[in-house]
């Protein structure tokens, strides 16, 4: 029979790796928690309207990668931050607070080509803040994002840019448009595209020959109302404030449509192609344009769980061996039996506690405790239970002492908290 694998770009999280993720996600919830971040989960469907009206209908995202049911009009989501708010506008979270700030761990489904660090299942940690307009919000937020990514170890560069807002950002499509129609001519296919439907993108496009031909490109810094550009300096005041090493990257654009004002990313040099490990902005006019209440300003981002698991995995062999607290050896059915109980009495007083069910012999059984990272063994045998003893081992240390057991299991659990 041929051996049925995972879809292409989907990939399973088996033990061995799964502590790593356990440790990500915790370490992100602890710090998530510091800043005053609640939890939210939302569903996995929801209807494609919402991610078309969002993110952007000419976003690759949304003319391509989308894994839509197209019958029932309905999509799995490919972000959470429009999840997230059509949640918070439908709850009518602001009602409950003036400013949410709300974080979701999960998985997200993109129809891209998989490749290191790319997948079509993949897990974003994201967090938004809703009702805040104040740039120092924008740099509490990369402060935090860069504190994360500090206390796991993985070393990124912050990159920032600002997009302005819908007064100022037409008046630079323009003089970009200018700029790209000189050299329309020699753009790869999806630049001379995308030069009519969303110029923007023209900046950011991997192609080396477009990346050449935008070197000299105008910047968008140079365009923004006084607003955008008070704010912009704003952000960047708190974040030399907060002693968040950042640089300033004219050619991100974000491959969303929704931004407005701050956009940054995560950078690493370590993943090849897939160089951001996390990424995420300012959207003032989403909440509106989805059905919410005005003023109503937003910005988050979210970071890409496989690509931190990469690189702590690259980092160091990292090994997260399983450690258990005891392993108990029964030998023989009167001995298994009582041990049988014994576990169970030491797993509800909060021990690690295994044993094994299949009559094996002493050998096998140590071995087994060595493989489950046993600290320590108690064996039992039929002798030894009849006269009330048994033997403690520390596996690493190799001592051995006997020990008094008695009948009764509670005592006996005391006894072996006080010694392991
Ligand atoms: P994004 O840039 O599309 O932004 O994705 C954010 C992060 O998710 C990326 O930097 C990357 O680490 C990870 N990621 C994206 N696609 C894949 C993939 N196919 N395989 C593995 N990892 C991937 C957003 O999704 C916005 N919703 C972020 C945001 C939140 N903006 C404001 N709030």
């Amino acid at each position: 029979m041929t051996k049925l694998k995972a879809l292409n770009g989907f990939k399973d999280i088996v033990p061995g790796e799964v502590e790593l993720w356990q440790h990500v996600e915790n370490t992100a919830r602890d710090i998530f928690a510091r800043f005053s971040f609640s939890e939210i989960r939302m569903p996995i469907l929801e209807k494609t309207e919402l991610f078309a009206r969002s993110i952007g209908e000419a976003t690759d995202i949304v003319e391509k990668e989308m894994y839509t049911f197209v019958d029932k009009q309905i999509t799995m989501r490919p972000e959470a931050t429009a999840s997230l708010l059509r949640a918070y506008i439908q709850h009518g979270l602001h009602v409950q607070k003036p400013v949410q700030r709300l974080f979701t761990i999960g998985p997200m489904f993109r129809h891209e080509r998989p490749q290191k660090g790319r997948l079509r299942q993949f897990h974003q940690m994201d967090v938004e803040v809703l009702g805040a307009s104040s740039p120092r919000v924008d740099a509490e937020l990369m402060a935090m994002g860069a504190l994360l990514l500090e206390t796991l170890g993985i070393h990124v560069s912050l990159e920032m840019n600002s997009l302005g807002c819908p007064d100022c950002r037409p008046g630079f499509r323009k003089v970009l448009l200018d700029f790209i129609k000189e050299r329309h001519g020699v753009l790869c296919d999806d630049c001379k595209r995308r030069s009519t439907t969303n110029p923007l993108r023209v900046l950011d496009c991997k192609n080396p020959v477009c990346r050449e031909q935008v070197e000299e490109a105008p910047s968008i810094q140079d365009h923004l109302c006084d607003g955008c550009s008070e704010h912009f300096t704003a952000v960047q005041e708190g974040l030399n404030q907060l002693g968040v090493p950042y640089s300033l990257n004219k050619f991100m654009v974000r491959g969303l449509d929704y931004y407005s004002r701050t956009t940054f990313e995560f950078i690493t040099t370590d993943l090849g192609a897939q160089a951001a490990v996390g990424a995420g902005g300012r959207y003032d006019g989403l909440v509106e344009q989805l059905g919410g209440s005005r003023n109503v300003p937003g910005i988050g981002f979210a970071l890409g769980m496989e690509r931190l698991i990469l690189l702590l995995q690259q980092q160091e062999e990292l090994s997260t061996p399983n450690v258990i607290d005891l392993f108990v050896v029964g030998l023989g059915e009167a001995a298994s039996e009582f041990v049988f109980s014994l576990v169970h009495v030491l797993r509800k007083t909060g021990m690690q506690a295994a044993m094994d069910h299949e009559g094996r012999s002493l050998k096998s059984q140590m071995k087994q405790a060595n493989k489950a990272g046993a600290r320590f063994a108690l064996i039992i045998g039929e002798n030894e239970l009849a006269e009330g003893m048994a033997v403690l081992r520390n596996m690493e240390s190799q001592e051995q002492e006997e020990i008094g057991i008695g009948s009764n299991l509670e005592d006996i659990s005391t006894l072996l908290v006080e010694k392991i």
